[in-house]
């Protein structure tokens, strides 16, 4: 097991919090996905790869049954962002985050962290404590907006592994660790 807490120092309020607080632009909107918003997300999450894109009926199902632990972010008619994720049934304080997608145009500027603490900030996530999600160790990106989530909330950051490639069955995929961050109060996102 790689434990990643020793990469920064919990109290270490840092820029990235900061900048992830407040948008980047005026018309930055964040709100739970409906279902007539499926497609749009399986566009989105099209253009941003390495993300396994699933089916439209998939995002439907996340936009109907999900969305209150599913975040999707836009400024003005465009659609720049979105995050699936949802409560583990078996230990209700982890949040499992699944996909987290930003179009190109939008990244660099903090939306990625800025859903990820909206998702933490709803009053029907306040029980949780930990958020996990896999990410492969070649996605930089991905791993430094999870390690920004865990210094803003001055949490710990571990990593295990979890999904090996061999388990993908015939299909080629990467290694995807589990990252696991906490605990916390969900109020300090
Ligand atoms: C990963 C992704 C969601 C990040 O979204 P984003 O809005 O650009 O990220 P943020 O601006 O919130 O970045 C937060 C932190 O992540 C880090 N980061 C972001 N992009 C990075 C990059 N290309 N390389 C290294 N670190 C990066 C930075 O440390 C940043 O904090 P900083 O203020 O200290 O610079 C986005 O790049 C994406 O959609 N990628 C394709 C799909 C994907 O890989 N999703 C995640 C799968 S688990």
């Amino acid at each position: 097991m790689t434990d990643c807490a020793s990469l920064f120092t919990p109290n270490d309020s840092c820029a990235a919090g900061a900048r992830a607080g407040a948008p980047a632009d005026a018309r930055e909107w964040m709100r739970a996905p409906g279902k007539t918003d499926a497609a749009g997300i399986h566009r989105l999450v099209a253009d941003c790869p390495p993300l396994d894109l699933n089916s439209v009926y998939t995002y439907l199902l996340l936009s109907e049954h999900f969305a209150g632990t599913c975040v999707l972010a836009g400024s003005g008619d465009a659609l720049e962002g979105f995050v699936s994720g949802y409560v583990l049934a078996q230990r209700p304080d982890v949040l499992f985050v699944w996909q987290v997608a930003v179009h190109e145009r939008a990244r660099g500027k903090g939306l990625g962290l800025r859903m990820l603490r909206h998702l933490l900030r709803r009053p029907g996530l306040a029980a949780v404590q930990y958020v996990e999600t896999t990410v492969s160790p070649g996605n930089l990106a991905s791993r430094g907006m999870f390690a920004g989530l865990a210094r803003g909330l001055a949490a710990g950051m571990r990593e295990e592994p979890f999904f090996e490639p061999g388990l993908f069955g015939q299909a080629s995929h990467d290694d995807e660790p589990l990252l696991r961050i906490g605990p916390f109060q969900a109020a300090a996102a």
